[in-house]
């Protein structure tokens, strides 16, 4: 049995959001979100639950600091509701929302748990919405006052911020195929959507400068690296199509200053967009979105294969077979996570990279005895955990791991039916259930390294269960 050591001072953490954990819907004057409406409407998530009570971090909050603490995390990587902060279009923060995460900051630092916060994971205020969401340029206007708010308030105690997490979500899922908040399905739309979310990350990052120029900021993408099912041309064209739409169309921008020319000509040929000139780029617009960054966020969790069929339609292959894939249906596989980061540090050099997301959900039963046996959790991240080894060894400028996530949560669209935590959380009493993954987790992190052989778990004792 061989280990992997990380490197001294890897950063390991946890990752959770603010709508899928917080709850608090209509505590501290806290405003509508998309999401909280979007749940409204009927068949658009798929249990028929909302996200107003959650996890009750909002009221639970020392305790999962105090989990965090149990686990040894260096860092918690969580967001803020930008409805706390701004619940209407008045254009007063509220002082309650402030409040609140100024506490948490604290208590986190108090733990000696560095704060990694997010100021956008698609929690837009309802209000902002109505003006049109991220489909206006307006928003970014706003979210560069969020932005300074948040800054001058926090700026003292946060070393690093992140201003999205994953574009490509909010725009696609949210007003190209509908599946998300605000559930538009306007091709067209999606992409003012996309740039508007890029420029507001570009002004937020000034903004933020100006407030706390020792701050280092970074965004969150995910990467989903296309594989061609065969080498024939039509194959590895689909594959580059889907690269362009998905990775490229988020990270070019960012790290290059440029929308990615092959993309924009798909766009143009699928009628999204009249011709290759973007109507919604203004002058400044890509010199803003590329200012530099100090790290780039990668989330990670799968691939796509990709082909051409018979009508020239690009397509996703159907992944499989079924013990290979998560129950997000989505195939295990880490030499995707090995591919995805090599492939960013070389085409983008970013000064440092942190994984922001990476995990897998499984639903395990609890037994009797009110354990939660999650192996196949556990076998997720060891491989991922020795492909990121193995990424680190070939040179990518790796800091640190955020697990995804500390808790079962509200999976957007999915409900509560999907299940990524370390910890469970009880539907009533809302208590939080360690699985074996967290007692696994805590030894990676105390010994801050990884075994490369599959050990059975123990339970009880977690000085037992095995790297
Ligand atoms: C990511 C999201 C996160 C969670 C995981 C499973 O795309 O950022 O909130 O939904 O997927």
């Amino acid at each position: 049995m061989a280990r992997h050591s990380f490197p001294q001072g890897f950063l390991w953490g946890a990752a959770t959001s603010a709508q899928q954990i917080e709850g608090g819907r209509f505590e501290g004057g806290r405003g509508e979100s998309i999401w909280d409406r979007f749940a409204t409407l009927p068949g658009k998530i798929e249990d028929g639950s909302n996200s107003d009570v959650a996890c009750d971090h909002y009221h639970r909050w020392p305790e999962d600091i105090e989990i965090m603490k149990d686990l040894g995390l260096a860092a918690y990587r969580f967001s803020i509701a930008w409805p706390r902060i701004f619940p209407d279009c008045s254009g007063k923060p509220n002082e309650a929302g402030l409040d609140f995460y100024e506490t948490l900051v604290d208590a986190l630092l108090e733990a000696g748990i560095r704060p990694f916060p997010t100021l956008y994971h698609w929690d837009l205020p309802q209000a902002l919405q109505d003006r049109g969401g991220w489909s206006e340029r307006d928003i970014a206007e706003r979210f560069k006052d969020y932005a300074t708010v948040m800054a001058r308030r926090l700026g003292d105690r946060i070393g690093q911020w992140t201003t999205h997490n994953e574009p490509w979500c909010a725009a696609t899922l949210g007003y190209e195929e509908g599946h998300h908040a605000p559930g538009h399905k306007d091709p067209a739309e999606a992409l003012r959507a996309a740039h508007h979310l890029l420029l507001s990350h570009g002004w937020a990052c000034q903004a933020i400068a100006n407030e706390a120029p020792r701050a280092e900021l970074g965004i969150v993408h995910i990467h989903t690296p296309a594989y061609p099912e065969s080498t024939s041309p039509a194959d590895e064209d689909a594959a580059r199509w889907f690269d362009g739409f998905f990775n490229r169309w988020y990270f070019d921008p960012i790290f290059r200053g440029a929308y990615p020319e092959d993309a924009i000509a798909d766009r143009v040929a699928a009628g999204h967009l009249k011709s290759p000139e973007l109507p919604f780029v203004k002058e400044g617009d890509l010199e803003a979105i590329s200012t530099p960054l100090d790290f780039m966020g990668v989330n990670y969790y799968s691939r796509v294969i990709m082909k051409t069929d018979e009508k020239g339609r690009r397509l996703a292959v159907k992944p499989g077979p079924p013990e290979s894939l998560t129950d997000m249906e989505w195939e295990v596989f880490p030499q995707g996570f090995y591919d995805t980061l090599m492939r960013v540090s070389k085409d983008y050099a970013p000064k440092k990279v942190y994984v922001t997301e990476n995990g897998a959900a499984y639903d395990d039963p609890i037994d009797e005895e009110g354990r939660i046996a999650d192996p196949r959790r556990i076998a997720y991240l060891r491989e991922h955990f020795l492909a990121m080894g193995r990424a680190l060894n070939d040179g990518v400028p790796l800091e640190g791991y955020f697990a995804w996530s500390l808790l079962d949560n509200f999976e957007w669209g999915f409900g509560y039916k999907k299940r990524f935590g370390l910890y469970a959380v009880d539907e009533s009493s809302r208590q939080r259930i360690p699985k074996d993954s967290a007692a696994w987790y805590k030894n990676v992190i105390s010994a801050n390294a990884v075994s490369d052989e599959l050990t059975p778990t123990s339970h009880g004792d977690s000085s037992a269960v095995e790297l």
